[in-house]
Formats: structure tokens, C-alpha cells, sequence
């Protein structure tokens, strides 16, 4: 059951709709899916096919995408399903546009992922102007938050999803958790148009202290997620303790929300060899 009390919408970060259903089943419920194009070549399915020997066409595999999506959508009809265009160097704002286009028309309740790019960002301008819901992806900068926030001026709440990537910045030294205050703060002087998302979530204290700021959305693993199960779904509130350990702390920026979205500098290697990675894990299925 979903415990009272909880402000934040819990999301399974995964790429096989089994593990939605187990997981709906053993919490009681979920408030909508994330997926990304290497939690997709995860899925068992393809690893099944791939290990045959048996790659995708490119048509096949975004049918295949489109199948796993489909099925997630009909488990969480009223949360939100998080679909992933394909996006290389190469790929432009009009490219990301028109496959979001075709997967927004796959299920009812999906949220285009694009990238935090250049590209990625004038094409969220446009699909805002189209009225579509969109997840803005690999976010590791507050001036890349502000650019979103920007860019998508005039959505209405719940339509912008942006996407900071805990982990990834943990992994480097750096403290991913404190990327999640820093946005959180600084939204709080904008309209509430953009809900801010904490992904790439590899711990329960992660989890914990996500609740604790009071993350819109948290999209977690099913290993974190069944970890917090086994633990009573606890809460967590402002007494909460999060341990940094020797991570190195991002310093808040004053930024100004009110400014032109293209005078940002939205530029983060992370965001760069997260791109390529998903493009190259994409690319890996296809024949
Ligand atoms: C979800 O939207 C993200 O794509 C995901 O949380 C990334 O997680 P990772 O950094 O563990 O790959």
C-alpha cells in the first residue's frame, strides 16, 4: 500500500514490464515507469535474442520498444511511462521531434525523453509549443536545469519532467544529492511548471533523502525499491541524515530563471558520454 504521507511520485526505473507487475504487486502500486535505450537492450527478452545471435532491425527494435511500452502503459494507466528518442552527435532538433512525435503516439500517458543538449532543447521548446509531455534527460548542472526551466516556459504543471542523474555524479566524486537541493531551491522562485525527477539512484539513502527534499518524482531500480519494501516503505522527513561521505558538495548557483533559455550554458561532458552511451547501447541490438 502507498503509505500516507507520501508527497513524492514513486517511478520504477527499469525496461521489462514483468518487473513492473511484480513490483505493482508487491508495493501496491507505482506512479508511472522511466525506460532508456540501455535499460531496453536489459530487457530479457533481448539479451535472449542477442545471445541467439539474432540482432534487430532498426524498424524491429522500435517495434519491440514500442511492445514493452504498451505493456507498461496498460499496468500504470493513470502514471506516467518515460520513452526515450534516439539521439547521437549527429541527430537534430527536428530528428528527436519527429520520433517523439511517433512515440507519444504509442500509449496514452508517455513523457518524450530528450536529451539536455543543445538540440535536445530546442526540440523541448517545440514539442511544448505542441502541447507534449516531456522528460528532460541527463541533467548534471543547475544551468542546465535553469535552461529547461527556460525553455518550457508556459507548460502547465506535470507536462516538464527534468531528470538529474544522481549516480553518474557520484561516481566522478562529486555529490549528485546535493545537484537535487541546489534545483529544488532554485525552482521553488519559478512557477512549479517543471517537476524535478531524481534519477540514476543507486542507494536506499539516495531514495531516503530524495523524499526528504521533497523530489516531485523518484525513480528508483527494482533492487532499491525492493530494499525499501523489505524495510517498511519508511518515510523520510527533515530529520533525515544524509551521508556524503567524501563526496565533493556542487555550490548553489544564483541563477535567473526570468533569462533567455539559449543564453544558458547548458554544455557538461557527462551529459555528452551519456549521450553516446545511450546511442551506443541502442546501436549494439541492431543488425
Ligand atoms: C532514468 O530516467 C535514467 O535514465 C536512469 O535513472 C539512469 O540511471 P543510471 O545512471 O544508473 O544508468
Amino acid at each position: 500500500m502507498k503509505p500516507e504521507n507520501l508527497r513524492s511520485k514513486i517511478f520504477l526505473d527499469g525496461g521489462d514490464a514483468r518487473e513492473t507487475k511484480t513490483y505493482l504487486d508487491s508495493l501496491g502500486f507505482l506512479d508511472g515507469q522511466t525506460t532508456n535505450p540501455s535499460l531496453i537492450a536489459k530487457n530479457p527478452e533481448a539479451r535472449k535474442r542477442i545471445e541467439r545471435g539474432e540482432k534487430f532491425s532498426a524498424d524491429e527494435l522500435l517495434g519491440f520498444y514500442k511492445d514493452i511500452v504498451q505493456e507498461i502503459s496498460v499496468l500504470i494507466p493513470h502514471g506516467s511511462v518515460s520513452v526515450e528518442v534516439y539521439a547521437d552527435r549527429e541527430t537534430t532538433a527536428e530528428d528527436m521531434l519527429a520520433e517523439g512525435r511517433k512515440m507519444y503516439s504509442w500509449i496514452p500517458n508517455a513523457h518524450i525523453k530528450l536529451p539536455t543538449t543543445a538540440e535536445g532543447l530546442k526540440a523541448a521548446h517545440q514539442a511544448i509549443a505542441e502541447n507534449m509531455r516531456i522528460n528532460m534527460t541527463l541533467v548534471f548542472s543547475q544551468e542546465q536545469a535553469a535552461a529547461v526551466y527556460a525553455a518550457t516556459r508556459g507548460a502547465t504543471k506535470g507536462q516538464v519532467f527534468l531528470s538529474p542523474f544522481v549516480g553518474r555524479l557520484d561516481d566522478r566524486g562529486e555529490n549528485g544529492m546535493s545537484l537535487i537541493k541546489n534545483i529544488l531551491e532554485m525552482y521553488k522562485k519559478g512557477d512549479g511548471h517543471v517537476e524535478v525527477l531524481t534519477a540514476s539512484v543507486r542507494s536506499l539513502d539516495h531514495f531516503l533523502y530524495a523524499l526528504a527534499l521533497q523530489s516531485d518524482i523518484i525513480t528508483t531500480p527494482a533492487k532499491i525499491l525492493h530494499e525499501w519494501h523489505e524495510a517498511g516503505m519508511p518515510l523520510a522527513g527533515d530529520e533525515f541524515n544524509y551521508d556524503s561521505k567524501e563526496l565533493k558538495p556542487l555550490p548553489y548557483q544564483e541563477l535567473d530563471l526570468a533569462r533567455d533559455w539559449t543564453e544558458f550554458d547548458i554544455q557538461h561532458e557527462l551529459t555528452d558520454v551519456g549521450v553516446e552511451k545511450f546511442a551506443a547501447d541502442w546501436n549494439a541490438l541492431i543488425q
